[in-house]
């Protein structure tokens, strides 16, 4: 063999250096989230599922003010369903994206797949259901960004689903991961919240009394579209920046996990461990 072929350049070193880089920082950003997510999910279980199990729904609305109302079946239904989908999503999602499991069991990733669009398009239609029936407690601006949200999940949904059935695998891939993020804009407003209560030491930006201002409208919108916006400059920068374009969009990366890491550390000992 032509010892040609063994010889990597300076330069092919440097992209290949850059490329690690960035998908190191993407996978640490990855594992940051999906903890953080499945600390929120097991939150869930625990607070609504344990007060259900003991049938104390009344528990229910220690959180939301609107949880449980005697009599409204269809109501409370909706609730229910919105909860237990919001853990199926939070726990079942992230395996989609771990190679491993994608390649050594196709199967499972086929209907985990189906299971997590199925999922997803519920929770946002019954969220939407909740919204239009009964309002949120960030009022009408919150009530049209976070609709917004769920028509995002829907479309995003869709979208994810007749790409794999059309086999384009890189568009299904790309609808994928902004599904994963837009799924995940109410526990983004959360973390977000609550560093911001963390790096400021009590409420920024918004009336604690009513639940309004401007930051809390901030967040509603910036709760999908600050990741959207974040992951099509990835998307960008993996496909046709230089080195140094790799390199700065990690170290920014980088700095954004440990933000989100100290939004979650804040939200779990600030908000979910208080309540169970
Ligand atoms: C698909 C991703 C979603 C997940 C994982 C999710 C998760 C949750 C969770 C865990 C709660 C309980 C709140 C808490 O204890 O902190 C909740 C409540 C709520 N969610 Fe969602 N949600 C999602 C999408 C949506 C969407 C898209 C909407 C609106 C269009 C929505 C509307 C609501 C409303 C209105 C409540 C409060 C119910 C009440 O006070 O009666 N959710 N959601």
């Amino acid at each position: 063999m032509n010892s040609k072929h063994h010889y990597i350049s300076i330069s092919q070193r440097k992209t290949i250096f850059s490329n690690k880089t960035l998908s190191s920082a993407a996978a640490i950003w990855f594992v940051t989230a999906v903890l953080g997510q499945w600390i929120f999910a097991f939150y869930v279980a625990a607070f609504y599922g344990g007060a259900a199990i003991n049938g104390d729904f009344m528990k229910w609305n220690r959180v939301l003010p609107h949880g449980y109302i005697e009599g409204d079946t269809i109501g409370n239904m909706a609730v229910a369903i919105h909860l237990l989908f919001a853990i199926i999503i939070m726990i079942g999602g992230p395996l989609q994206f771990i190679p491993q499991i994608r390649n050594r069991f196709p199967a499972f990733h086929r209907w985990n797949g189906k299971l997590y669009l199925v999922t997803a398009f519920i929770a946002s239609f019954s969220g939407i259901y909740m919204v239009l029936t009964k309002g949120t407690i960030t009022g009408i601006t919150g009530d049209i960004s976070v609709s917004f949200n769920g028509l995002l999940i829907m479309l995003f949904a869709l979208l994810a689903w007749r790409m794999a059935v059309v086999r384009k695998f890189k568009a299904h891939e790309r609808w994928v991961l902004r599904l994963f993020l837009v799924v995940n804009g109410v526990w983004f407003f959360r973390i977000g919240l609550m560093l911001s209560f963390l790096l400021n030491g009590g409420p920024f930006g918004f009336d604690p009394e009513t639940f309004r201002g401007p930051f809390i409208t901030f967040l509603g919108i910036g709760q999908y579209m600050i990741p959207l916006l974040i992951l099509e400059l990835y998307f960008f920068t993996k496909d046709r920046t230089s080195n140094f374009g790799k390199l700065t969009m990690a170290t920014a990366l980088f700095v954004m996990t440990i933000f989100m890491g100290l939004g979650v550390f804040a939200a779990t000992t600030g908000m979910w461990l208080p309540r169970l």
